[in-house]
């Protein structure tokens, strides 16, 4: 009772974009799909959705083929998104559910409900591309999920997002989750995967390289995360002197210490105490994804954020 992706391989040409992607994702969960750029995501979901046939591989839900269910049951959010600028929010949106088989008046009532949960509901009558990125973003959020599918794909839904509005569009994810839908977002954004995401897999040059419940991918590197700080202005020096302890991040209110699995985190309170430093903080967690994907990778995703541009037309909708 899954949705199963097993084995996938696709070339391009000379790329080979994806090179035997396989992991599972359970309904009533949040799943996030990690990687640079050009390590496959796009590529996978657009396999899922059968807008794309893989090489080799396949993709089953609820043990079925994916292309033998209906339209219905999936959602997409693509990465160049996908309305028409042109027309007004509430109308579009109300004619979207009726391509997904949802009666006018339904489709209008709860598009209207989601628009008002967003606070957007005055630009309802508006034109599209009146609106700002961030609130087009919602509106396309609602599309996706206005026909009530079972599984919900979305391509990087975050970026560009402000605080607020990512907040709400969280809690929409959390609330989706709860009702049992299954959730998949790619995203190259670590820190929101690891507060949001039950489970994750990170893909590098088309393979799976870590792939499993958050806290066991985190854990699966047997080191340990320690974050430090003393009252010694600018952070203690001596910490990287100790054996097994290396410096992630300098932070401004505190140092991130990776520990070599085995390394005791104690011994460095012991020696700070013994130092006579005043330990402001000390906590000992399991390494963040970041480390993970530098662990697995070899090197840091990128930390870009790049404004996507919106498409004029309808394209790439499952
Ligand atoms: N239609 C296509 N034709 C040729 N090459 C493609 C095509 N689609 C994807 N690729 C290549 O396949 C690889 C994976 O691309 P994909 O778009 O899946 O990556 P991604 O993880 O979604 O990246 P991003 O974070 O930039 O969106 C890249 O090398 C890309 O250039
Ligand atoms: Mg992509």
């Amino acid at each position: 009772m899954s949705l199963t992706i097993e084995g996938l391989r696709k070339r391009f040409g000379t790329v080979q974009a994806l090179d035997g992607v396989s992991f599972a994702v359970q309904p009533g969960e949040v799943f996030g799909f990690l990687g640079a750029n050009g390590a496959g995501k796009t590529t996978t979901m657009r396999i899922v959705l059968g807008l794309m046939k893989p090489d080799e591989g396949s993709v089953r839900w609820q043990g079925e083929p994916a292309r033998s269910w209906p339209r219905r049951t999936w959602g997409y959010m693509p990465e160049e998104r996908g309305l028409y600028l042109r027309m007004p929010v509430l109308e579009q949106l109300v004619h979207f559910a009726a391509l997904y088989g949802i009666p006018r008046r339904r489709g209008r009532d709860e598009a209207l409900g989601w628009l008002r949960r967003f606070e957007i509901e005055e630009h309802a009558n508006r034109r599209l591309e009146s609106l700002s990125k961030g609130n087009q973003q919602k509106v396309q959020y609602i599309a996706t999920i206005l026909h009530d599918p079972a599984v919900l794909l979305m391509d990087e839904p975050f970026v560009g997002l402000d605080p607020v509005n990512l907040a709400m569009l969280k809690a929409a994810f959390l609330e989706m989750r709860d009702r049992g839908k299954t959730l998949v977002f790619s995203t190259h954004q670590l820190e929101q995967a690891e507060a949001l995401c039950d489970s994750v897999a990170i893909i590098d040059h088309g393979r799976v390289v870590a792939a499993g419940a958050t806290r066991d991918v985190r854990r699966s590197t047997g080191r340990q995360a320690i974050r430090f700080a003393t009252s010694a202005p600018g952070g203690p020096e001596w910490v990287s002197s100790l054996p097994g302890v290396t410096v992630a991040r300098d932070g401004n209110d505190y140092t991130e210490l990776r520990m070599d699995a085995g390394a005791d985190p104690q011994a460095l309170l012991r020696e700070a105490i013994a130092r006579g430093e005043d330990v402001l903080r000390f906590e000992v967690t399991d390494p963040s994804l970041e480390d993970v994907f530098i662990d697995r990778v070899g090197r840091h995703v990128a930390a870009i954020d790049q404004p996507q541009p919106l498409a004029g037309v309808a394209g790439g909708r499952a």
